[in-house]
């Protein structure tokens, strides 16, 4: 049977690609599991690094193994002395994506091994890929603003070390734990474009260095990673909680969407932004208010009075720019937070594609020309 146009899924949206274990979303009862758990209780009671655990290997981890896997995290965050050389490199002015997607594709060429079968050396891919993530971004960032690189502390979990190796300041409790339970949120989320992106290059079997550096590539553009930097433009631009009411007025009349706002899956809130709401409060509570905050909390009021009805809520990423632009991390590296977490998934995934794997190998509806005659150039 020939395939037509009108059999065509754009974006195959809603066409099942794959089984997983991994993750489980219900978009109208906004439910989000890991592994069958609650992502509010995973918030509450977790770290990102035994979530990370919980991901890879399905169950939650003993103390033993919690113990043995933090401690492997912390000595591979010691990276090959020219992968800082590959960072210092970089033109400084470029995207932090783009220096995380080169450094994560480099440090593949460590891995002499190309043996993934070998269950040893693909968990020790997985960790050295999720400790090297944060060392990157933070070398990246510190390497443009002029500053020397600072060493990861082995006493400081992910979130705490990444804070540590960004800022050079050991960070406060609250806001270590914003940010421990902002990754935990942002660890999985079925099938997204970055992660199918994952298993597609997985399928081809690729190395995981390969994987991840593809997905970071996905993450990159602004329909996927990118709308965090976005809400805080737009909270910036509006100026100001007075200004709330007359800003979504234009914005509703011109039909323009709101960042932050809308979900392809979830048609009530968010469940990962109700979290990180609460988190929030907490930390604006702790440090100070700031007009940003006033406005976001104005606005949501606002939309959800006005467009609830059509299923639009907040989502996970009007909140993750405030709690990060609260904690004064620069904007662009909000993707690469997101990575830094996502990056657990992406794993799970490559490893889940490859105990059943299928090279991925869509078909398509050809629309173009037949039996053109050849011109030599000097006729064309
Ligand atoms: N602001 C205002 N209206 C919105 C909206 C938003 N953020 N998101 C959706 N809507 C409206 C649409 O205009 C449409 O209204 P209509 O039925 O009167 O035409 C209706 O809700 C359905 O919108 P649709 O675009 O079909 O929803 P979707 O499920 O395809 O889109 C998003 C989901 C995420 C792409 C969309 O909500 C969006 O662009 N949000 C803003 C960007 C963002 O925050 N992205 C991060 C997602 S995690």
């Amino acid at each position: 049977m020939t395939v037509q146009a009108k059999d065509i899924v754009p974006g195959l949206a809603g066409i099942p690609a794959a089984e997983s274990k991994i993750s489980y979303i219900d978009g109208q009862k906004g439910i989000l599991e890991y592994r069958g758990y609650a992502i509010a209780t995973l918030a509450e009671e977790s770290s990102f690094e035994e979530v990370s655990w919980l991901l890879l290997y399905g169950e939650l981890p003993t103390a033993e193994e919690l113990a043995g896997f933090r401690s492997r995290l912390r000595e591979n965050r010691q990276l090959p002395e020219r992968m800082y050389e590959l960072v210092k490199s970089l033109p400084g002015a470029g995207h932090p994506m783009d220096a995380l997607q080169a450094c994560t594709a480099a440090l593949g060429m460590y891995d002499r091994s190309r043996d993934y079968d070998d269950t040893e050396h693909a968990d020790q891919a997985c960790i050295r890929l999720l400790a090297a993530m944060p060392v990157l971004v933070a070398a990246f960032e510190r390497h443009r603003a002029g500053k020397d690189f600072v060493a990861p502390d082995p006493e400081l979990d992910t979130a705490a070390c990444f804070l540590w190796m960004l800022t050079g300041q050991k960070p406060d409790e609250l806001a270590a734990r914003v940010l421990d339970v902002a990754l935990i949120l942002h660890a999985d989320h079925t099938m997204n474009a970055s992660t199918f992106a994952a298993r597609v290059v997985a399928s081809t079997e690729a190395d995981p260095y390969t994987v991840c550096s593809s997905a970071l590539g996905a993450l990159t553009g602004p329909l996927h990673g990118g709308a965090n930097e976005r809400v805080l433009v737009m909270l910036k631009q509006i100026g100001g909680p007075d200004q709330v009411e007359a800003w979504l007025e234009g914005q509703i009349a011109s039909k323009s969407k709101i960042m932050g706002f809308g979900h392809r899956v979830y048609k009530v809130k968010d469940p990962r932004s109700v979290i990180l709401q609460a988190l929030a409060r907490q930390l604006f509570d702790k440090l100070g208010t700031t007009p940003i905050y006033d406005t976001a909390i104005e606005l949501e009021d606002k939309v959800v009075a006005q467009l609830g009805h059509k299923g639009i809520y907040p989502n996970v990423d009007f909140f993750s720019g405030i709690v990060y632009s609260k904690l004064n991390i620069p904007v662009d590296c909000f993707t690469p937070i997101f990575a830094i977490a996502r990056v657990a998934g992406w794993l799970s995934h490559w490893r889940e594609q490859m105990k059943n794997n299928r090279i991925f190998r869509p078909s398509q509806v050809y629309v173009g020309g037949h039996e053109r005659k050849y011109a030599p150039i000097e006729q064309r």
